[in-house]
């Protein structure tokens, strides 16, 4: 058979999503599958046996990515590396990021039974904690892998009942030997559900991202007084929890304020003592902003942190915020990105070149080699829920996608 014949194996790709789907598997049909819980290790352990059927070179590092490696014809190139992660939000779905490392997978299968054999080796990628949801902050295993993000930083963020991200992974038996520390990379492919709306409305297959927003988070942390609700007058109370209400609709009006191009999300918050007949005394809650202009976000957050002193100061809560993490917006390679959009012409695919508003490994791995990535539709756009769906036509045309841009790089050489 031709290259250019080669389609993977649909139905596969299927059941590995499928079987993955069962780990963590949650009653509405998403998963629970938090970085460094006993379900990731679950799902680690069985896509190690699987990287191990095909007798790929298996690699652990001590930020506990995983790298399968398939040996090419010269073994001195650089590899084409593809890859994302198998972590999920606490009520996430079944397609964010273990898509693209099955994805991965069906291609390195698709290559083995047809015995094809590449010019450059070839590496599929799982990296640790991309989500960010138990360990703040996101992609942490790609960032710490490409220098962006110190490993003891890494190592001492800690989840909300205070477990330490390295001990957990101890726990986990995922510290690996390896360094976790870049080596070259020819490029980087990443596939992934766009978890947005727009391809389903412009009835696109395949979306080609030119890159990835900035992502830029933050931390509040506001002290009141606490107090009985009954016999304490509503004058002169300190309620944290009621600063933390107006700051809230300051975050969301935000975009407006700068005349779009911009969003701004609390997604957490935690207020204490947490009892309906006590005033709150503290308040922590998370900001997120995210922009293809930088300088925009900053300014947001300029504008944001002056509202929060001004309504921290009339209500007599003092305020802590702490700027937790900022990534760039990424452009991606313009001629990987040429290249996922021919592929998907050649395959009768229709596309569509876009923006990517979600994070992704992809983010980091553009500091360090040329990088793109490969969207396919999210139903209804949801995703980060339990209901998050793609139709398996359109996972695997995505699969075909990235099978043709991983043999089409891999041949280069
Ligand atoms: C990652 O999932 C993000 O976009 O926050
Ligand atoms: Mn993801
Ligand atoms: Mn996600």
């Amino acid at each position: 058979m031709e290259i250019k014949e080669l389609r993977v194996n649909g139905q596969r790709l299927r059941q590995s999503l499928e079987r993955m789907a069962t780990i963590g598997a949650t009653p509405a049909g998403g998963v629970h599958r938090l970085a460094l819980s006993d379900e990731d290790k679950e799902a680690r352990d069985l896509f190690i046996r699987w990287l191990k059927d095909l007798e790929l070179d298996v690699t652990i590092d001590e930020m506990g990515n995983i790298f399968g490696r398939r040996g090419g014809r010269n073994n001195d190139l650089s590899p084409v590396m593809s890859g994302s992660h198998m972590d999920s939000q606490p009520s996430g779905g079944r397609f964010d990021g273990i898509l693209g490392v099955m994805g991965t997978l069906e291609v390195l299968r698709t290559l083995h039974e047809n015995q094809v054999m590449t010019e450059r080796p070839i590496v599929i990628a799982d990296w640790t904690n991309e989500e960010g949801s138990r360990f703040s902050p996101a992609m942490v295993g790609s960032g710490v892998w490409a220098g962006a993000l110190e490993r003891n930083w890494a190592y001492s963020r800690t989840d909300r009942n205070g477990n330490r991200f390295e001990d957990e992974l101890i726990r986990i038996g995922y510290k690996g030997p390896a360094p976790c520390e870049k080596w070259p990379v020819h490029c980087y492919y990443e596939y992934h559900i766009e978890q947005g709306p727009i391809l389903e409305r412009e009835q696109k297959v395949i979306g080609a991202p030119k890159g990835i927003v900035c992502l830029h988070w933050y931390d509040v942390y506001l002290e009141g007084e606490a107090n009985q609700v009954g016999p304490t007058p509503m004058e002169g109370r300190h309620d944290a929890l009621c600063a933390a209400a107006e700051m809230i609709l300051k975050v969301n009006e935000l975009p407006e304020r700068m005349g779009g191009n911009l969003v701004s999300t609390v997604g957490e918050i935690q207020s204490y003592p947490n009892s309906r007949n006590i005033i709150p005394d503290k308040v922590h809650f998370t900001v997120d902003i995210r922009s293809w202009d930088d300088d925009q976000a900053m300014s947001a957050w300029k504008l944001l942190r002056e509202d929060f002193e001004a309504i921290a100061s009339r209500r007599g809560c003092p305020i802590k915020m702490e700027e937790t993490w900022k990534v760039e917006h990424s452009p991606f390679d313009e001629k990987l990105v040429q290249r996922i959009l021919n592929i998907a012409d050649q395959l009768s695919y229709s596309n569509l070149y876009m923006v990517s508003g979600a994070g992704h490994d992809a983010s980091y791995m553009n500091q360090v080699c040329p990088t793109a990535m490969i969207f396919v539709p999210s139903i209804g756009g949801r995703s980060h829920v339990e209901v998050e769906n793609t139709n398996w036509e359109d996972c695997e045309a995505g699969a075909n996608t990235l099978l043709h841009a991983i043999i089409g790089s891999a041949q280069e050489s």
